[in-house]
């Protein structure tokens, strides 16, 4: 069978806020064999904060579920997928669009679905009321001029 993905993980954890940082420094360690720049490596771990805090706030409420991530890597591109199931979303369009929260008395500001946009090259929102969400994310990695490994090469004595 010939393989896909050239490399893959799976992480699970319960809806805790303490879980945020853990699932976004984690994804960004696995992200971090691509050679992002510090840039593209924030804009990882941002994307992943928003999906996150939106399982644990919006998703389980003030229930304990769990959160699954699976991320993949195929050639210059992670794809990232978190997965909730919990109370899923009425109506996606409406939910992606700026501003809107349906919890505005807890400070959201609806734009976590906007920040996930413009920092990832492509989002896709899955979700079936009752029963949970699922967004997919797509980043590529950039080829860059000179990576570390080149430079030192290219600068070692002889
Ligand atoms: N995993 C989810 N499960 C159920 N509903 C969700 C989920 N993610 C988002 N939503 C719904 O979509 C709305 C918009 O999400 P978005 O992240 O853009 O804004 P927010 O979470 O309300 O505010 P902010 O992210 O700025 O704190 C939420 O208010 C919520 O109603
Ligand atoms: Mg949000």
């Amino acid at each position: 069978m010939q393989e896909q993905f050239e490399n893959e993980m799976n992480l699970e954890f319960i809806s805790k806020s303490a879980n945020e940082a853990f699932a976004r420094i984690t994804v960004a360690a696995f992200a971090s064999q691509l050679d992002p720049t510090i840039e593209e490596l924030a804009d990882i771990k941002t994307a992943v904060s928003e999906a996150v805090t939106n399982c644990i706030i919006h998703a389980y409420e003030n229930k304990v579920g769990i959160v699954k991530i699976h991320a993949k890597i195929h050639k210059s591109e992670i794809i990232i997928e978190i997965t909730d199931n919990g109370k899923g979303i009425e109506n996606i369009e409406m939910a992606k669009e700026p501003l809107y929260t349906t919890k505005p008395d807890l400070e959201r500001s609806g734009m976590g679905f906007t920040i996930m946009e413009s920092f990832m090259d492509s989002v896709k929102i899955e979700s079936i009321v009752g029963i949970g969400t699922k967004v997919t994310m797509l980043k590529k990695i950039k080829e860059q001029e000179i990576n570390q490994q080149e430079f030192k090469q290219m600068t070692s004595m002889p």
